[in-house]
């Protein structure tokens, strides 16, 4: 039997041709279909019986070795972005306006190497492994949707595991951290509701647009004066709309924005404070508020048991050096709620190579450095095999 290194570097090539083909044909959130038809075709050549349109368009199949011991749940996010491509690569995006600008065709792939790598070893292992193929990562809605739709039903999960690859981390380098890792990602809207009327008169109208620029003022306060230094959080109002023309005083404005947080208690806190100040602001001008709450994923803990043994894993596979406590990342994942049904370690494998594969996620031109996919196998194969073999 080879050696999992020689394992995953005999299927590089695989790995690579599978991330181009998804690469080429990215779908966004929910719309995953023709990428959770090759994963469950890749899941039924190797023998399993692959659940489909599990929260629309996942995909979940279980692996059982026949020996007792754990069951390990292993996720890989599988959608793309509404971004334009702006590569010239040979396996450009096919679809005008799509785009996998986060990796995780990559991590598809990856994952889907796994599943041949550790099926093809499975004599030495025990327990079983739940694959998870999650869609609509990128609008935190595919987790919730899977579970709802009663992904782990049947399955008793001990241990979650998942990676991301990365563009901001150097080629093989593996980042990862105990605790709170990503953030809670909750997003909002604040209809200002005043009295329309003519810009000449202001003295006739409640104005939305005055009441909500004290409001964007008023809650940059809650995180700089309310929020303990040492705790991270951010607010940020990223639309203002309202109003026609140079001479009319609208009736409404229209705030949205991002809450982002890492303790729970400080996240519940934040959300009551943005409805309490925008309710203050609007009465004191005259104005009334309309607050629609979006909550998102909440933040991504790792355990710190399963970090630690993640973490002498990969300074086993790419050596102590190429391991780093990755910073607190105000991102959210949605890996966040597997995380909730089983204790676990989510990490970052580097793919930045050279200046091809420098630019940050989400960029039309972002791309991954091909050669942290057999790294990505390889760490995400062994980190199974620990937690098997426990
Ligand atoms: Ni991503």
């Amino acid at each position: 039997m080879p050696s999992i290194h020689e394992h995953a570097q005999a299927l590089a090539d695989r790995t690579v041709a599978l991330r181009r083909d998804l690469h080429q044909h990215p779908e966004i959130a929910f719309e995953e279909v023709r990428t959770a038809g090759v994963i469950a075709e890749r899941l039924r050549a190797l023998g399993l019986e692959p659940r489909t349109g599990v929260g629309k368009t996942g995909v979940v199949a279980v692996w059982d070795s026949g020996r007792p011991g754990p069951t390990v749940l292993a996720r890989a996010d599988i959608d793309a972005l509404p971004v334009p491509e702006e590569k010239d690569v040979p396996y450009r995006s096919q679809r005008d306006g799509w785009m996998h600008a986060c990796g995780h065709d990559g991590h598809t792939a990856v994952l889907l190497s796994v599943a041949e790598l550790l099926i093809g070893r499975g004599e030495e292992l025990r327990g079983r492994v739940a694959f998870v193929f999650q869609p609509a990562e990128e609008i935190v809605r595919g987790a919730e949707a899977m579970l709802a739709d009663g992904a782990l039903d049947g399955i008793d999960a001990d241990h979650a595991i998942g990676l991301h690859l990365s563009s901001m981390h150097p080629l093989g380098v593996v980042a990862v951290r105990e605790g709170p890792s990503m953030a809670a990602t909750d997003s909002f809207r604040l209809t200002v509701h005043g009295r329309g009327g003519h810009a000449a008169k202001p003295n006739e109208t409640v104005d939305p647009i005055v009441v909500a620029s004290h409001l964007v003022l008023a809650l940059q306060a809650l995180v700089s004066r309310e929020t303990d230094p040492v705790d991270q959080a951010v607010v940020s109002i990223t639309s203002v709309h309202g109003g026609t023309a140079f001479n009319i005083i609208p009736e409404a404005v229209e705030l949205k924005g991002t809450l982002r947080t890492f303790d729970a208690e400080t996240r519940a806190r934040l959300r009551r404070r943005i409805h309490d100040v925008a309710e203050g602001i609007a009465t004191t001008f005259r104005a009334t508020v309309t607050p629609d709450w979006t909550e998102g994923s909440p933040a991504v803990v790792n355990d710190a048991a399963a970090t630690a043994r993640l973490r002498a894993v990969a300074e086993r596979v790419v050596g102590p050096d190429r391991v780093v406590t990755n910073a607190q990342m105000m991102g959210g994942d949605d890996m966040a709620l597997w995380l909730q049904r089983a204790p676990g370690c989510y990490f970052f494998v580097g793919a930045r190579g050279g200046e091809a594969s420098a630019w940050p996620h989400h960029h039309p031109r972002f791309d991954l450095d091909e050669a942290a996919l057999p790294i990505a196998v390889e760490v995400l194969a062994e980190g199974i095999v620990d937690l098997l073999t426990a």
